[in-house]
């Protein structure tokens, strides 16, 4: 594993991750043989709108039966929502092996393991034959990565010919420092924000085309300023991000929410055919 790989394995790293959701649910009065996938929704979706944004991209697209790749895909809550949802065969990778342990067993936990597969790997080298994926999905994973043009280029090559390619992504509006931390970055060594126009003229030069792109930025707004004023009011909720982030969720939540308020970042999501 390369340094900067390292750096994010760290970033992202939290020990008995698996154990402490069980806990939590446990707490919660869950019974852990019946779980559902509605019990673990407030954890395993690692975005800016959790579950609601989810919801939400899953509606403007006809995912039935397909083949899906989720590029960094965290604990795995995405991935099984499309199983689940639309029967399909899903497969994650990430950079995290707790993320992607974690990914496993609350697959198998829901009993969605059948329709899941997580594997630990680079987005940058990805270990999938040409042409693999009916749809490639991504969300809030290529700002820890540097080499922009080679993380595109290895979603065209898993994507079959007229594939689909949907991202949810942050992207800077200028050249203006961050503070830190913020949700993918304690340091800014392992944050590498690009413009939306950066993006865009990677995907046009890889010969993909654009078919829908949406700005997320108010409602992404309107739910930080809700979370950070609760977290502020009656400190971190007992389940929830805070579980993936640890002790900085609220300095690290703020960050994010003053980054957009300033017009430093935005969010967008989009799709492209290939
Ligand atoms: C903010 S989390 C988002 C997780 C998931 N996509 C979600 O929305 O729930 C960012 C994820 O990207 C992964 N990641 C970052 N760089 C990566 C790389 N080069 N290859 C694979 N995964 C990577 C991290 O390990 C982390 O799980």
């Amino acid at each position: 594993m390369n340094e900067i790989n390292k750096q994010v394995e760290n970033q992202y790293h939290r020990p008995h991750l698996f154990e402490d959701i069980l806990n939590l649910l446990a707490q919660q009065g869950v019974d852990l043989n019946n779980v559902l996938r509605s019990d673990i929704s407030g954890v395993d979706e690692f975005h800016v709108r959790g579950a609601e944004i989810s919801k939400e991209l899953v509606s403007e697209f006809n995912f039935n039966g397909l083949t899906v790749l989720d590029i960094g895909c965290g604990i795995g809550g995405p991935a099984r929502r499309l199983a689940d949802e639309f029967n399909c065969k899903v497969y994650g990778i990430d950079m995290s092996h707790e993320f992607i342990r974690t990914a496993q067993e609350l697959s198998r936990l829901v009993k969605l393991d059948n329709q899941t597969k997580f594997i630990q790997g680079d987005a940058l080298a990805l270990p999938y034959k040409d042409a693999s994926f009916d749809v490639v999905w991504t969300q809030h994973v290529q700002m820890n990565i540097e080499n922009k043009n080679q993380f595109y280029s290895e979603v065209k090559r898993v994507l079959k010919n007229g594939g689909t390619f949907i991202y949810y992504d942050i992207f800077k509006k200028n050249n203006e420092d961050l503070n830190y931390p913020v949700p993918w970055a304690n340091e800014p060594t392992v944050s590498f924000l690009q413009t939306i126009a950066n993006m865009e003229s990677i995907l046009k030069n890889l010969g993909f085309v654009r078919t829908k792109s949406t700005d997320q930025t108010a409602k992404g707004i309107a739910f930080l300023n809700h979370l950070v004023q609760k977290m502020n009011n009656e400190g971190p909720p007992k389940s929830g991000l805070n579980i993936l982030m640890g002790n900085s969720t609220i300095e690290k939540m703020s960050n994010l929410l003053n980054a957009l308020l300033g017009n430093k970042i935005e969010l967008e999501s989009g799709i492209y055919s290939k």
